[in-house]
């Protein structure tokens, strides 16, 4: 096939060009040896452009052999030609969450008929252990969904890595989200040397172990769910921490009063945080910030809410963010607020 052979030193100056121009036929290997680089052209390339180019770094096209580059879809939507539509797909696609070795994906009711090539083609794409999908949405007091086996080994315990630590979980018995990675290192960078905090609701741990893992602080972690306390002493002792992480298990309105006044409390369970607010502004040291979720519309909501409860105590708003989509128009809002 036609190709270019140029002296190695100008080789990368040649190859930017031929990219921008779409001359560089990729679907060949561009090849090289002691003194000169090789590179395959598209067959119908552009004769005025190239001979421009030829007499600019002084050199002709001719006859080479090119090995055929391996493929390799970069797309989802490579391994499903058309056996759905695009839409549907880019639906599917953005609904992806992977956690460890486990892909987790929604799958619109009109094409259940169609789960298992969707998940087949998922596991090739993601190169991961085993395809889910959400079977039900996330519900009751633990925060959890049904997941349904589609591809791949049916096992659902795996280890998430973030930051450098590993999160160790069954998706199914317990809260993760991998999408609350920027929000857990956003409340690591919050935290400052010796705060004793509190994680109303720390799931496996990971907001109280984020923090640990860098800072020197002393954190408990209380969950509702069994399940959660077990994963999160697995977790402490998978990392390295810096500060310490205490796991409780029962809930918060129990536990609260056995431990003592914290410099952060955290609150991410953003359906009903709203009802444990009172709990908590009672239990945060004067000048104390409250790391509050919830799900809203409206972020003005959110802070005057907390402003009210925390009412006459003074406040101020360190930061209010949009964590998340919850639904069309409805946000998973982040509230860093400093109480007096
Ligand atoms: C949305 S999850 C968040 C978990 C964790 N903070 C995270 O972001 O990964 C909320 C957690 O709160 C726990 N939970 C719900 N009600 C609780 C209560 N009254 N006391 C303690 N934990 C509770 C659930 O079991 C669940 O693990």
């Amino acid at each position: 096939m036609k190709g270019i052979k140029i002296i190695k030193k100008d080789a990368n100056k040649l190859r930017t060009k031929l990219i921008k121009e779409k001359q560089l036929c990729t679907e060949y290997k561009v090849h090289s040896d002691e003194e000169f680089v090789y590179m395959p052209l598209i067959e119908d390339y552009d004769k005025k452009y190239m001979e421009t180019l030829l007499n600019e770094f002084n050199v002709n096209i001719e006859d080479y052999t090119f090995t055929p580059a391996q493929y390799r879809p970069t797309n989802f939507l490579d391994f499903l030609d058309d056996k759905i539509s695009k839409k549907d797909m880019e639906e599917i696609r953005k609904s992806f969450d992977v956690i460890g070795d486990i892909v987790i994906l929604e799958i619109p009711p009109e094409l259940e008929s169609k789960k298992k090539i969707i998940g087949e083609a998922a596991l090739k794409f993601t190169k991961r252990r085993s395809v889910y999908y959400k079977k039900s949405k996330i519900q009751g007091v633990t925060r959890t969904r049904k997941l349904e086996f589609l591809a791949g080994v049916d096992d659902l315990e795996t280890i998430h890595k973030e930051f450098g630590i590993r999160f160790k979980l069954n998706p199914s018995t317990v809260y993760f989200s991998p999408r609350l990675a920027t929000e857990r290192s956003r409340i690591v960078d919050e935290v400052k040397e010796d705060e004793v905090i509190i994680d109303f609701f720390a799931g496996i741990g990971s907001f109280p172990i984020s923090i640990a893992h860098v800072k020197k602080a002393k954190i408990y972690g209380v969950d509702i769910n069994p399940e959660a306390i077990k994963y999160m002493y697995e977790n402490i002792k998978l990392n390295k921490l810096v500060g310490e992480v205490t796991p409780l298990e029962g809930d918060i309105n129990n536990i609260i009063d056995d431990l003592p006044l914290a410099d952060r409390i955290i609150m991410n369970l953003p359906g009903t945080a709203k009802d444990f607010l009172e709990v908590a502004v009672n239990h945060l040291k004067s000048g104390g910030v409250l790391n509050y979720y919830e799900f809203s519309s409206d972020y003005k909501n959110v802070i005057e809410r907390v402003k009210k409860i925390a009412n006459p105590r003074k406040t101020e708003v360190l930061d209010i963010r949009k964590v998340k989509s919850q639904s069309p128009g409805v946000w998973h809002f982040g509230l860093s607020i400093k109480i007096e």
